[in-house]
């Protein structure tokens, strides 16, 4: 990236809200709890792209009992930083859910639209249970009755950006969670 571009890349990160190592201690703990409650069960980690890739690959890791991983792909129409209301499911799982226990990996709750819709897809399909985990929860926003099982932060209405969440698809690689600024 040339110089120029990433003092405009700066520019937009108002303030760090959570750190990379409080996100390392939150995702050990996560792992954790999860290997002592899924243990000899058969575990599937699903995750809806793009958001929540950074945050599987560092869970998955975390976790110490065997478990296959599986993605899905949900499309939620956003103009700028708010989102439309439509979702609609781009890309299917391969596995057959109904042989395993389901753990949805989430980077983000919002306004709850994108989650309902895959976890109504999912639950037709018959999980031997269904769960939904999340990074960040935004419960501010709610449009839709909705609670995840497990959410490792609570954050107030902002739009954030980093570990793995974008703008305009930018800033995912951002180790930490950032408050997202426009430029002045
Ligand atoms: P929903 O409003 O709960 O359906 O959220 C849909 C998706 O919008 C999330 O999975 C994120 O990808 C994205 N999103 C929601 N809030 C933020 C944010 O603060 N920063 C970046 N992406 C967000
Ligand atoms: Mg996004």
């Amino acid at each position: 990236m040339q110089i120029t571009n990433m003092e405009k890349f700066h520019k937009h990160i108002k303030r760090v809200i959570i750190s990379e190592d409080e996100i390392k201690t939150a995702v050990a703990r996560t792992g954790e709890i999860l290997s002592m409650e899924y243990k000899d069960k058969p575990l599937l980690l699903v995750s809806i792209l793009k958001g929540a890739y950074i945050f599987l690959a560092d869970l998955s890791r975390a976790v110490t009992i065997p478990h296959e991983i599986g993605f899905m792909a949900a499309k939620s129409y956003f103009e700028g930083t708010e989102s439309s209301g439509n979702v609609e499911i781009t890309m299917d799982l391969a596995q057959d859910v109904s042989k395993y226990h389901v753990v949805i990996v989430e980077d983000i709750i919002d306004t709850g639209r994108t989650l309902k819709k895959v976890m109504e897809y999912i639950e037709s399909k018959g999980p031997l249970s269904l769960k939904v985990l999340t990074l960040l929860d935004k419960p501010d926003r709610r449009l839709v009755k909705l609670q995840s099982d497990y959410s490792l932060f609570t954050i107030p209405d902002y739009f954030v950006i980093g570990y793995g969440l974008d703008y305009g698809e930018y800033y995912r690689n951002l180790p930490c969670i950032a408050e997202f600024g426009e430029e002045v």
